[in-house]
């Protein structure tokens, strides 16, 4: 099968992909406040992310490029959307065009369409500086995803099978690139021991990717004959790994993935420790079945959500709505204390 031919097998799956494991976030509930001192127009949305200037914590996640005309056109939408919305926006992984250099208007559409947004190249931990440069050129980007998928390329039955060197090729291109790079997980989450090893080599940003969303064993599985069904349920949920990471180092910026499905689940993961949270699975079906009209008026939609809730909690800025307290509870919880993150904290803290 060819590479193009897979991508459209990845968009295939993923609007049939039935999101149904937990991220953790039915686990989390916030403290209400029946004193808020706060208006609905006193909340802003904007936010700083490892250098990165965005006037909404939302963004659109990593999806496609790299299968000819018919991921043209998903990223030729998807990139009007961001436009309009102001959102940030992931590409595909590009390597497709890396290695053919016909597919590489399936990407720059991005950077044409947008001229002046705030737009994230991607590439797998396979990639080298000289790959990386390239990536970061082709759309002008303003940072770079590097993705760590090992259980999605265990599953692939053409996948990866050795993925020794990656934490040296990152630490690399996080000294050589010239813009931020974001290290992400594509749906199985980062747990504490990732987390501490990306750190270790100079990286300030990752995306926990967790699981609870769009589901790759799953979708790969799906594409084998004989499945490899114990990976289905493999994974760090979302909550737990956003909690994970930001546990680890104060230094480093967490964003949360996976699984976000409403303007709750984009709150809850903020008050957790996110500053920025990225959404592919649960965009994918409005924009292709309903449209771009659709799928902004759904982006506006969770804006008003999670402002509703930031005013309900007095939560003025995204600053604030990480110090709002909550209650962590269920499997969560025990999963947390078993590893020695304090759930405390998030109950007794106040945002004044
Ligand atoms: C993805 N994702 C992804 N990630 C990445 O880093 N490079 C890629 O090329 C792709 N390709 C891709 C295709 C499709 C069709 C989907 C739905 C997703 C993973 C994505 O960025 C995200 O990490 C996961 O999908 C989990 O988030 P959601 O979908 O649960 O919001």
């Amino acid at each position: 099968m060819s590479r193009s031919e897979r991508k459209w097998d990845h968009i295939r799956f993923a609007l049939e992909n039935r999101q149904n494991h937990s991220s953790a976030f039915d686990d989390i509930k916030f403290i209400h406040q029946g004193l808020p001192n706060i208006g609905v127009f006193d909340v802003g949305l904007d936010h700083e992310i490892g250098g990165l200037y965005l006037s909404s914590p939302i963004f659109i996640n990593a999806m496609t490029g790299g299968g000819g005309d018919k991921t043209y056109r998903i990223n030729k939408e998807l990139a009007i959307v961001a436009k309009n919305t102001g959102l940030t926006m992931a590409v595909g992984s590009q390597m497709a065009a890396l290695k053919d250099n016909s597919q590489r208007y399936t990407y720059e559409v991005v950077r044409k369409e947008n001229p002046s947004g705030v737009i994230i190249a991607n590439l797998g931990s396979e990639a080298s500086v000289e790959d990386a440069k390239a990536a970061i050129d082709m759309i002008e980007a303003d940072a770079l995803q590097i993705h760590l998928n090992v259980i999605q390329e265990l599953t692939m039955p053409e996948g990866d099978r050795d993925f020794s060197g990656a934490l040296k090729r990152i630490e690399t291109i996080v000294k050589e690139a010239n813009v931020p790079v974001i290290v992400k997980e594509v749906g199985f989450g980062m747990g504490l021991e990732t987390v501490k090893k990306l750190s270790s080599v100079g990286v300030k940003v990752v995306d926990v990717g967790g699981s609870g969303g769009t589901n790759f064993a799953e979708i790969e599985n799906k594409r084998r004959d004989k499945a490899l069904s114990f990976f289905n349920q493999w994974g760090i949920p979302t909550g737990v790994s956003i909690l994970e990471a930001s546990s680890v180092s104060e230094q480093l910026s967490v964003i949360g993935s996976g699984g976000f499905k409403s303007g709750h689940d984009i709150a809850k993961g903020l008050a957790l420790g996110a500053n920025a949270v990225g959404m592919a699975g649960y965009f994918l079906p409005i924009l292709i079945k309903e449209g771009v009209e659709v799928l902004q008026q759904e982006i506006e939609a969770l804006h008003y959500e999670l402002t509703m809730i930031m005013t309900a909690l007095g939560a003025k800025t995204i600053s604030d709505l990480r110090k709002a307290p909550l209650i962590i509870s269920g499997e969560t919880y025990h999963w947390l204390h078993q590893r020695g993150v304090d759930t405390k904290p998030f109950a007794q803290r106040s945002i004044k």
